[in-house]
């Protein structure tokens, strides 16, 4: 006999007065004095099954068994009396009167009961196994799975093929460190795991396969947060023979279909924003535009205030000052209280701001003594006539000032921006909009300058071609050159990102050149890839999407942990295994490797 006819999540009025063989584990167990019922759950959800004393051989068993334990019941689906049923369960009017049961397994006593909330990630991590049972993780890579299987079909449909890239191969250029593999059969050479697969799909390319995809792991070794883990999966795409918009109208169109075929939801068209926009209305290359907030530039207006804090960044290369007006923040009794400008001022320090000015606009028209704020004592009358006049301010308006440099002040108005607009406060005074926010942000800059290191970095990658016409001022002028990058954001993540690629050789030396990557180093990190673009390389580009962030934001995680079975915590270590952890002598000789700190490792 089959171990079972149904899921137990499955069964419902459909199957009225039939026998089912239901194998599942125990969620709860209630001794109704007399009467046991047993909550029996697989991955498709709950069943009641009830245990009456009049099969005494049957009830004995039941009165032993324990949550967690594995059980098969044989019994017939019958009516729940009236009053009982249960709305929220697709099995909720129905239950199974149990002829059989029979302990497939026990189960020592867990840890935790399978449906309590609020368990720490620690415990939910160590015990994985058991916090993988519960429906919240079971959904979550069950719709993992739909919006992998959508993927393939709509990649299928469109010609692209499945083509497996190398894991242990040679570090890639995502610009995160790499986790590297030393190589026994090569003394002190090592391998490294791909950052992603970008150099092989273009390769492929290369090599006439025309349309490539890969659902694949990629390693990087970054400082880790809430949407970053140390592996993680890439939905990756290269073709040749598109442009810049043919390549994002179809990839536009997969992440449509894939939600409108797991979710039921319609995205809409995507908004197209120049990086250079975004930066200057939202402080960020992933505007969350759900939140209903904008900048107001004020550099030009700054320059000859008597106050320093604003007119520097006013008046030096690269500086910037910015207003964030709070529609309401300054309303008596509903606007931001002062502990909350205080702890905004705290916040907005950890991206390097030095504070946090503000006016409150209590009565426009009284003018001048009408606002309250610690700075517009400094501030002559036609700048405040001007930040009234750009920030459109109303009376119980909060205006927030950063002034610094550009990377300073995008970075903390724009966390700021984010910060109020999820608060309680912007949901209760309409800051913040819910519902699906996507939008493509294009014509990123080539480079960008590192002022640590005095240099020139690529923004995307380094095989991001140029727009046409700005491959000479790669060298001449790198700051004015715009790259054929393209990000597709949600909600304020970056949920993919990719480019049309450089395939001339001499273009793609342009670019080393622009970088200060000598010849010799090119040649012995990307030779390869040099060498293919001499053989005729079609025109190509790709993008590829973070697998783990669209299911994120489907499932509304707090944490791309939680849609992926198995992950690291913060500290890139899995509490369910215990890696990484020391090993043998014996291993690390025959890899040619020790340690310069053994007392570390033990
Ligand atoms: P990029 O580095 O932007 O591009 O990565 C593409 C997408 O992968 C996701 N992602 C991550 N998800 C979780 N944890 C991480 N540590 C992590 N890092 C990146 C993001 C991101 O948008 N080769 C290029 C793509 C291309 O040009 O085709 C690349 O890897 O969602
Ligand atoms: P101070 O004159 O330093 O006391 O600053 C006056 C106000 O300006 C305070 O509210 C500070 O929080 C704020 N402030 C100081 N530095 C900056 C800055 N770089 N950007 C925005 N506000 C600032």
């Amino acid at each position: 006999m089959a171990m079972r006819s149904h899921y137990c999540g499955l069964v419902t009025e459909a199957l009225l007065g039939q026998t089912v063989t239901l194998s599942g584990w125990v969620n709860r167990r209630r001794d109704h004095g007399g009467v046991i019922f047993i909550d029996l759950r697989d991955r498709e959800g709950y069943v009641q099954v009830v245990c009456d004393p009049d099969r005494a051989e049957m009830f004995k068993t039941a009165e032993d068994v324990r949550n967690e334990f594995c059980v098969q019941v044989i019994g017939v689906v019958r009516a729940r009396p009236n009053g009982t049923t249960n709305d929220k369960l697709k099995s909720g009017q129905i239950e199974v009167l149990c002829h059989e049961l029979k302990v497939l397994n026990p189960s020592v006593t867990p840890p935790f009961q399978i449906d309590e909330e609020n368990l720490s990630e620690t415990t939910r991590l160590t015990h994985r196994v058991l916090d993988l049972r519960r429906p919240y993780m079971q959904n979550n890579l069950m719709l993992r799975y739909r919006v992998a299987m959508e993927v393939r079909k709509f990649l299928d449909a469109n010609g692209f093929i499945d083509i497996e890239t190398p894991m242990l191969t040679k570090s890639t250029p995502e610009g995160a460190r790499d986790y590297l593999v030393p190589s026994r059969v090569h003394d002190g050479q090592f391998f490294a795991l791909p950052q992603s697969p970008q150099l092989f799909k273009q390769l492929l390319m290369v090599a006439g396969f025309d349309r490539y995809y890969q659902i694949t792991k990629c390693f990087r070794d970054e400082d880790l947060r809430a949407d970053r883990q140390p592996e993680f999966t890439q939905i990756d795409i290269e073709t040749s023979f598109m442009e810049e918009q043919d390549i994002r109208d179809m990839f536009q169109g997969m992440i449509k279909t894939v939600f409108q075929n797991t979710l039921g939801v319609d995205l809409g068209e995507f908004p197209v924003m120049t990086y250079q926009d975004a930066a200057f209305r939202f402080g960020s290359d992933k505007p969350d535009l759900r939140v209903k907030l904008e900048f107001t530039e004020l550099t030009d207006v700054m320059a000859d205030v008597d106050f320093k804090v604003f007119s520097t960044p006013a008046t030096t290369k690269g500086g910037r000052v910015v207003a964030l007006r709070v529609p309401g923040g300054a309303k008596e009794g509903s606007g931001l209280s002062r502990g909350e400008i205080d702890s905004y001022t705290e916040f907005v320090k950890i991206y390097g701001a030095k504070g946090l000015a503000w006016i409150k606009v209590n009565d426009l028209a009284k003018g001048r003594d009408g606002l309250q704020s610690p700075i517009v004592k400094n501030l002559h009358d036609k700048a405040i006539a001007e930040i009234l006049a750009r920030t459109g301010a109303q009376d119980g308006d909060l205006l927030f000032f950063g002034a610094d440099k550009e990377k300073i002040v995008n970075d903390a108005i724009g966390a700021l921006r984010i910060k109020i607009g999820h608060s309680e406060f912007g949901k209760k005074t309409g800051l913040f909009e819910d519902r699906w926010a996507p939008l493509w942000v294009v014509d990123f800059p080539m480079f960008e300058y590192d002022e640590d290191g005095q240099r020139w970095n690529a923004v995307h990658h380094p095989f991001t071609a140029p727009k046409d016409g700005h491959e000479d001022w790669m060298v001449t002028a790198p700051e004015k050159c715009i790259s054929k990058g393209y990000d597709m954001v949600l909600n304020g993540w970056e949920m993919g990102g990719g480019s049309v690629r450089i395939h001339r050789a001499d273009v793609q030396q342009k670019v080393f050149d622009a970088l200060k990557i000598s010849p010799e180093e090119a040649q012995q990190k990307f030779g390869f890839l040099l060498d293919a673009l001499q053989y005729g390389a079609p025109p190509h580009g790709g993008l590829a999407f973070g697998l783990d962030r669209i299911v994120t934001l489907m499932t509304g995680a707090e944490s791309i942990r939680d849609v992926i079975a198995f992950p690291k915590t913060q500290r890139a270590q899995c509490l369910l295994t215990q890696a990484p952890s020391p090993v043998d002598e014996k291993q690390l000789r025959e890899l040619h490797i020790r340690l310069r700190n053994p007392a570390a490792a033990a």
